[in-house]
């Protein structure tokens, strides 16, 4: 007994030392006075979070030089409204035999803080009913609901929470009883947390035994399904597509079999559904090709030539925004899942634990998170179909209580489509 703790009590220290080193060579020695204050179990915890940092990612904090250039822009063409509503009955037929078939599978990625909404809470939990309850995770079921009544058989739905609203999220859908969707084909993930950094690359803590950690944004999804074993549910399944879609659209479609039907036919490895921009200088991320190979560019990206940039026709070349609803062929999923995304730094306002162990909540940004962007995995595929959708029937985001993508617009939206509120 005494001899194993002996040899225990060694490896430990040598990792000590190998810690000392290493938080030493990356100008991390607070956190290292930090650990020395615990006790063995907080000792371990610690350790257990600084071995998992990339110290390549957090070395770009600050460094906006090291962001990818982009490259050669063109348009790419949308397959639009009223060539889709020609051929909706043949879509739709080809969509329903896949799912009925058991080939479409959704993902719900809900490990978002939703900061912006200031809801404590996940943002699914959020009520957005007027007269009655109504959560946006029930609407989503809903919506999905519309689907599986009308194939007579469950979509498997597979959500993606993170350390910060897991536990809330899985007992919100027991108590809730899964809003009568088959538990069975109900499949929880945590996603990676990430480090977060002051200005000057100084690691944050959030509590004595812990580093100020945050979900690494919403690009890591498919790691995350493969790191859980979710992933094997997948393949037993046979699920040959997955629709990947956002907590806050109260009104999309999920597993569109529309949707899934014309990316089928038209022989693609992913598709993306649209909107068209309101106005040039519309703030969201545009569909295109980049080096000949599909990219999504954000707004602020873009150059004013390219903004305003129009075709023979008088419409704008790059016309069409994402509203992140994806959908992604499982085969090519593991096939680029070994090809490295941007990691994209972010100035945030993060909790830190100050000198005198306080936990100090700022009031406006004061250090940089590391995320990665499920819209960079587009540019992973060889190909992408851009699907348009009307945006007053499929476009309702929750990010703000009020104004813009709020609370507000999406009820009005909501009710314009005859859902009772
Ligand atoms: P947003 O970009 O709106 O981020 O996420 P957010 O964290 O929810 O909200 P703000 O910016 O703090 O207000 C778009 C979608 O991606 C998910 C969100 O839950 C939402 O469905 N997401 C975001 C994740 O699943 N994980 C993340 O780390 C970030």
């Amino acid at each position: 007994m005494i001899e194993i703790d002996r040899k225990v009590r060694k490896v430990f220290v040598m990792k000590e030392k190998e810690l000392e080193n290493v938080l030493k060579e990356h100008n991390q020695e607070h956190i290292f006075e930090a650990y020395k204050k615990l006790d063995e179990k907080g000792k371990e915890k610690l350790i257990a979070q600084i071995e998992k940092i990339d110290w390549s990612i957090l070395a770009m904090a600050g460094h906006e030089e090291l962001a990818q250039e982009r490259g050669k822009l063109v348009p790419l063409s949308a397959l639009e409204v009223p060539e889709i509503e020609k051929n909706r009955a043949k879509y739709e037929q080809v969509g329903l035999d896949a799912i009925k078939a058991g080939k479409v599978g959704a993902v719900l990625l809900a490990g978002g803080q939703g900061t912006r909404l200031g809801f404590d809470g996940p943002k699914g939990k959020y009520n957005i009913g007027i007269t009655k309850e109504m959560y946006i995770f029930e609407r989503l079921i809903r919506n999905l609901q519309d689907v599986t009544d009308k194939v007579g058989c469950f979509v498997p739905l597979y959500i993606m929470t993170s350390d910060k609203n897991h536990n809330e999220t899985t007992a919100f859908f027991e108590e809730k009883d899964y809003f009568g969707y088959p538990k069975d084909f109900v499949k929880f993930f945590k996603q990676e947390m990430a480090p977060s950094v002051d200005f000057n690359g100084k690691l944050f803590m959030e509590a004595p035994d812990s580093l100020s950690l945050s979900p690494n944004g919403n690009g890591g999804w498919f790691y995350s399904m493969a790191v859980t074993g979710v992933l094997n549910d997948v393949k037993v399944r046979g699920v040959e597509w997955l629709n990947i879609f956002a907590v806050d659209n109260v009104l999309q479609r999920i597993a569109d079999p529309v949707f899934v039907g014309a990316t089928l036919d038209s022989g693609r490895v992913s598709g993306a559904k649209v909107v068209r921009k309101a106005d040039p200088e519309e703030k969201i991320g545009v569909l295109c090709l980049e080096d000949g190979k599909p990219s999504i560019v954000e707004y602020y990206e873009m150059t004013e030539e390219i903004i305003n940039s129009r075709e023979a026709n008088g419409e704008l070349s790059y016309n069409f925004g994402v509203i992140l609803n994806y959908l992604f062929r499982v085969d090519q999923l593991e096939e680029i899942s070994s090809k490295k995304m941007p990691v994209h730094v972010v100035e945030k306002k993060i909790p830190y634990l100050d000198e005198n162990g306080m936990l100090i909540k700022p009031e406006s940004p004061n250090g940089y998170k590391f995320e990665l962007l499920v819209l960079d995995m587009i540019h992973l595929f060889e190909n992408c179909l851009s699907y348009e959708v009307v945006r007053d029937y499929e476009f309702a985001p929750i990010k703000n209580k009020t104004g813009v993508d709020s609370v507000e617009s999406a009820r009005a939206l909501l009710q314009k489509n005859g859902v009772e509120l």
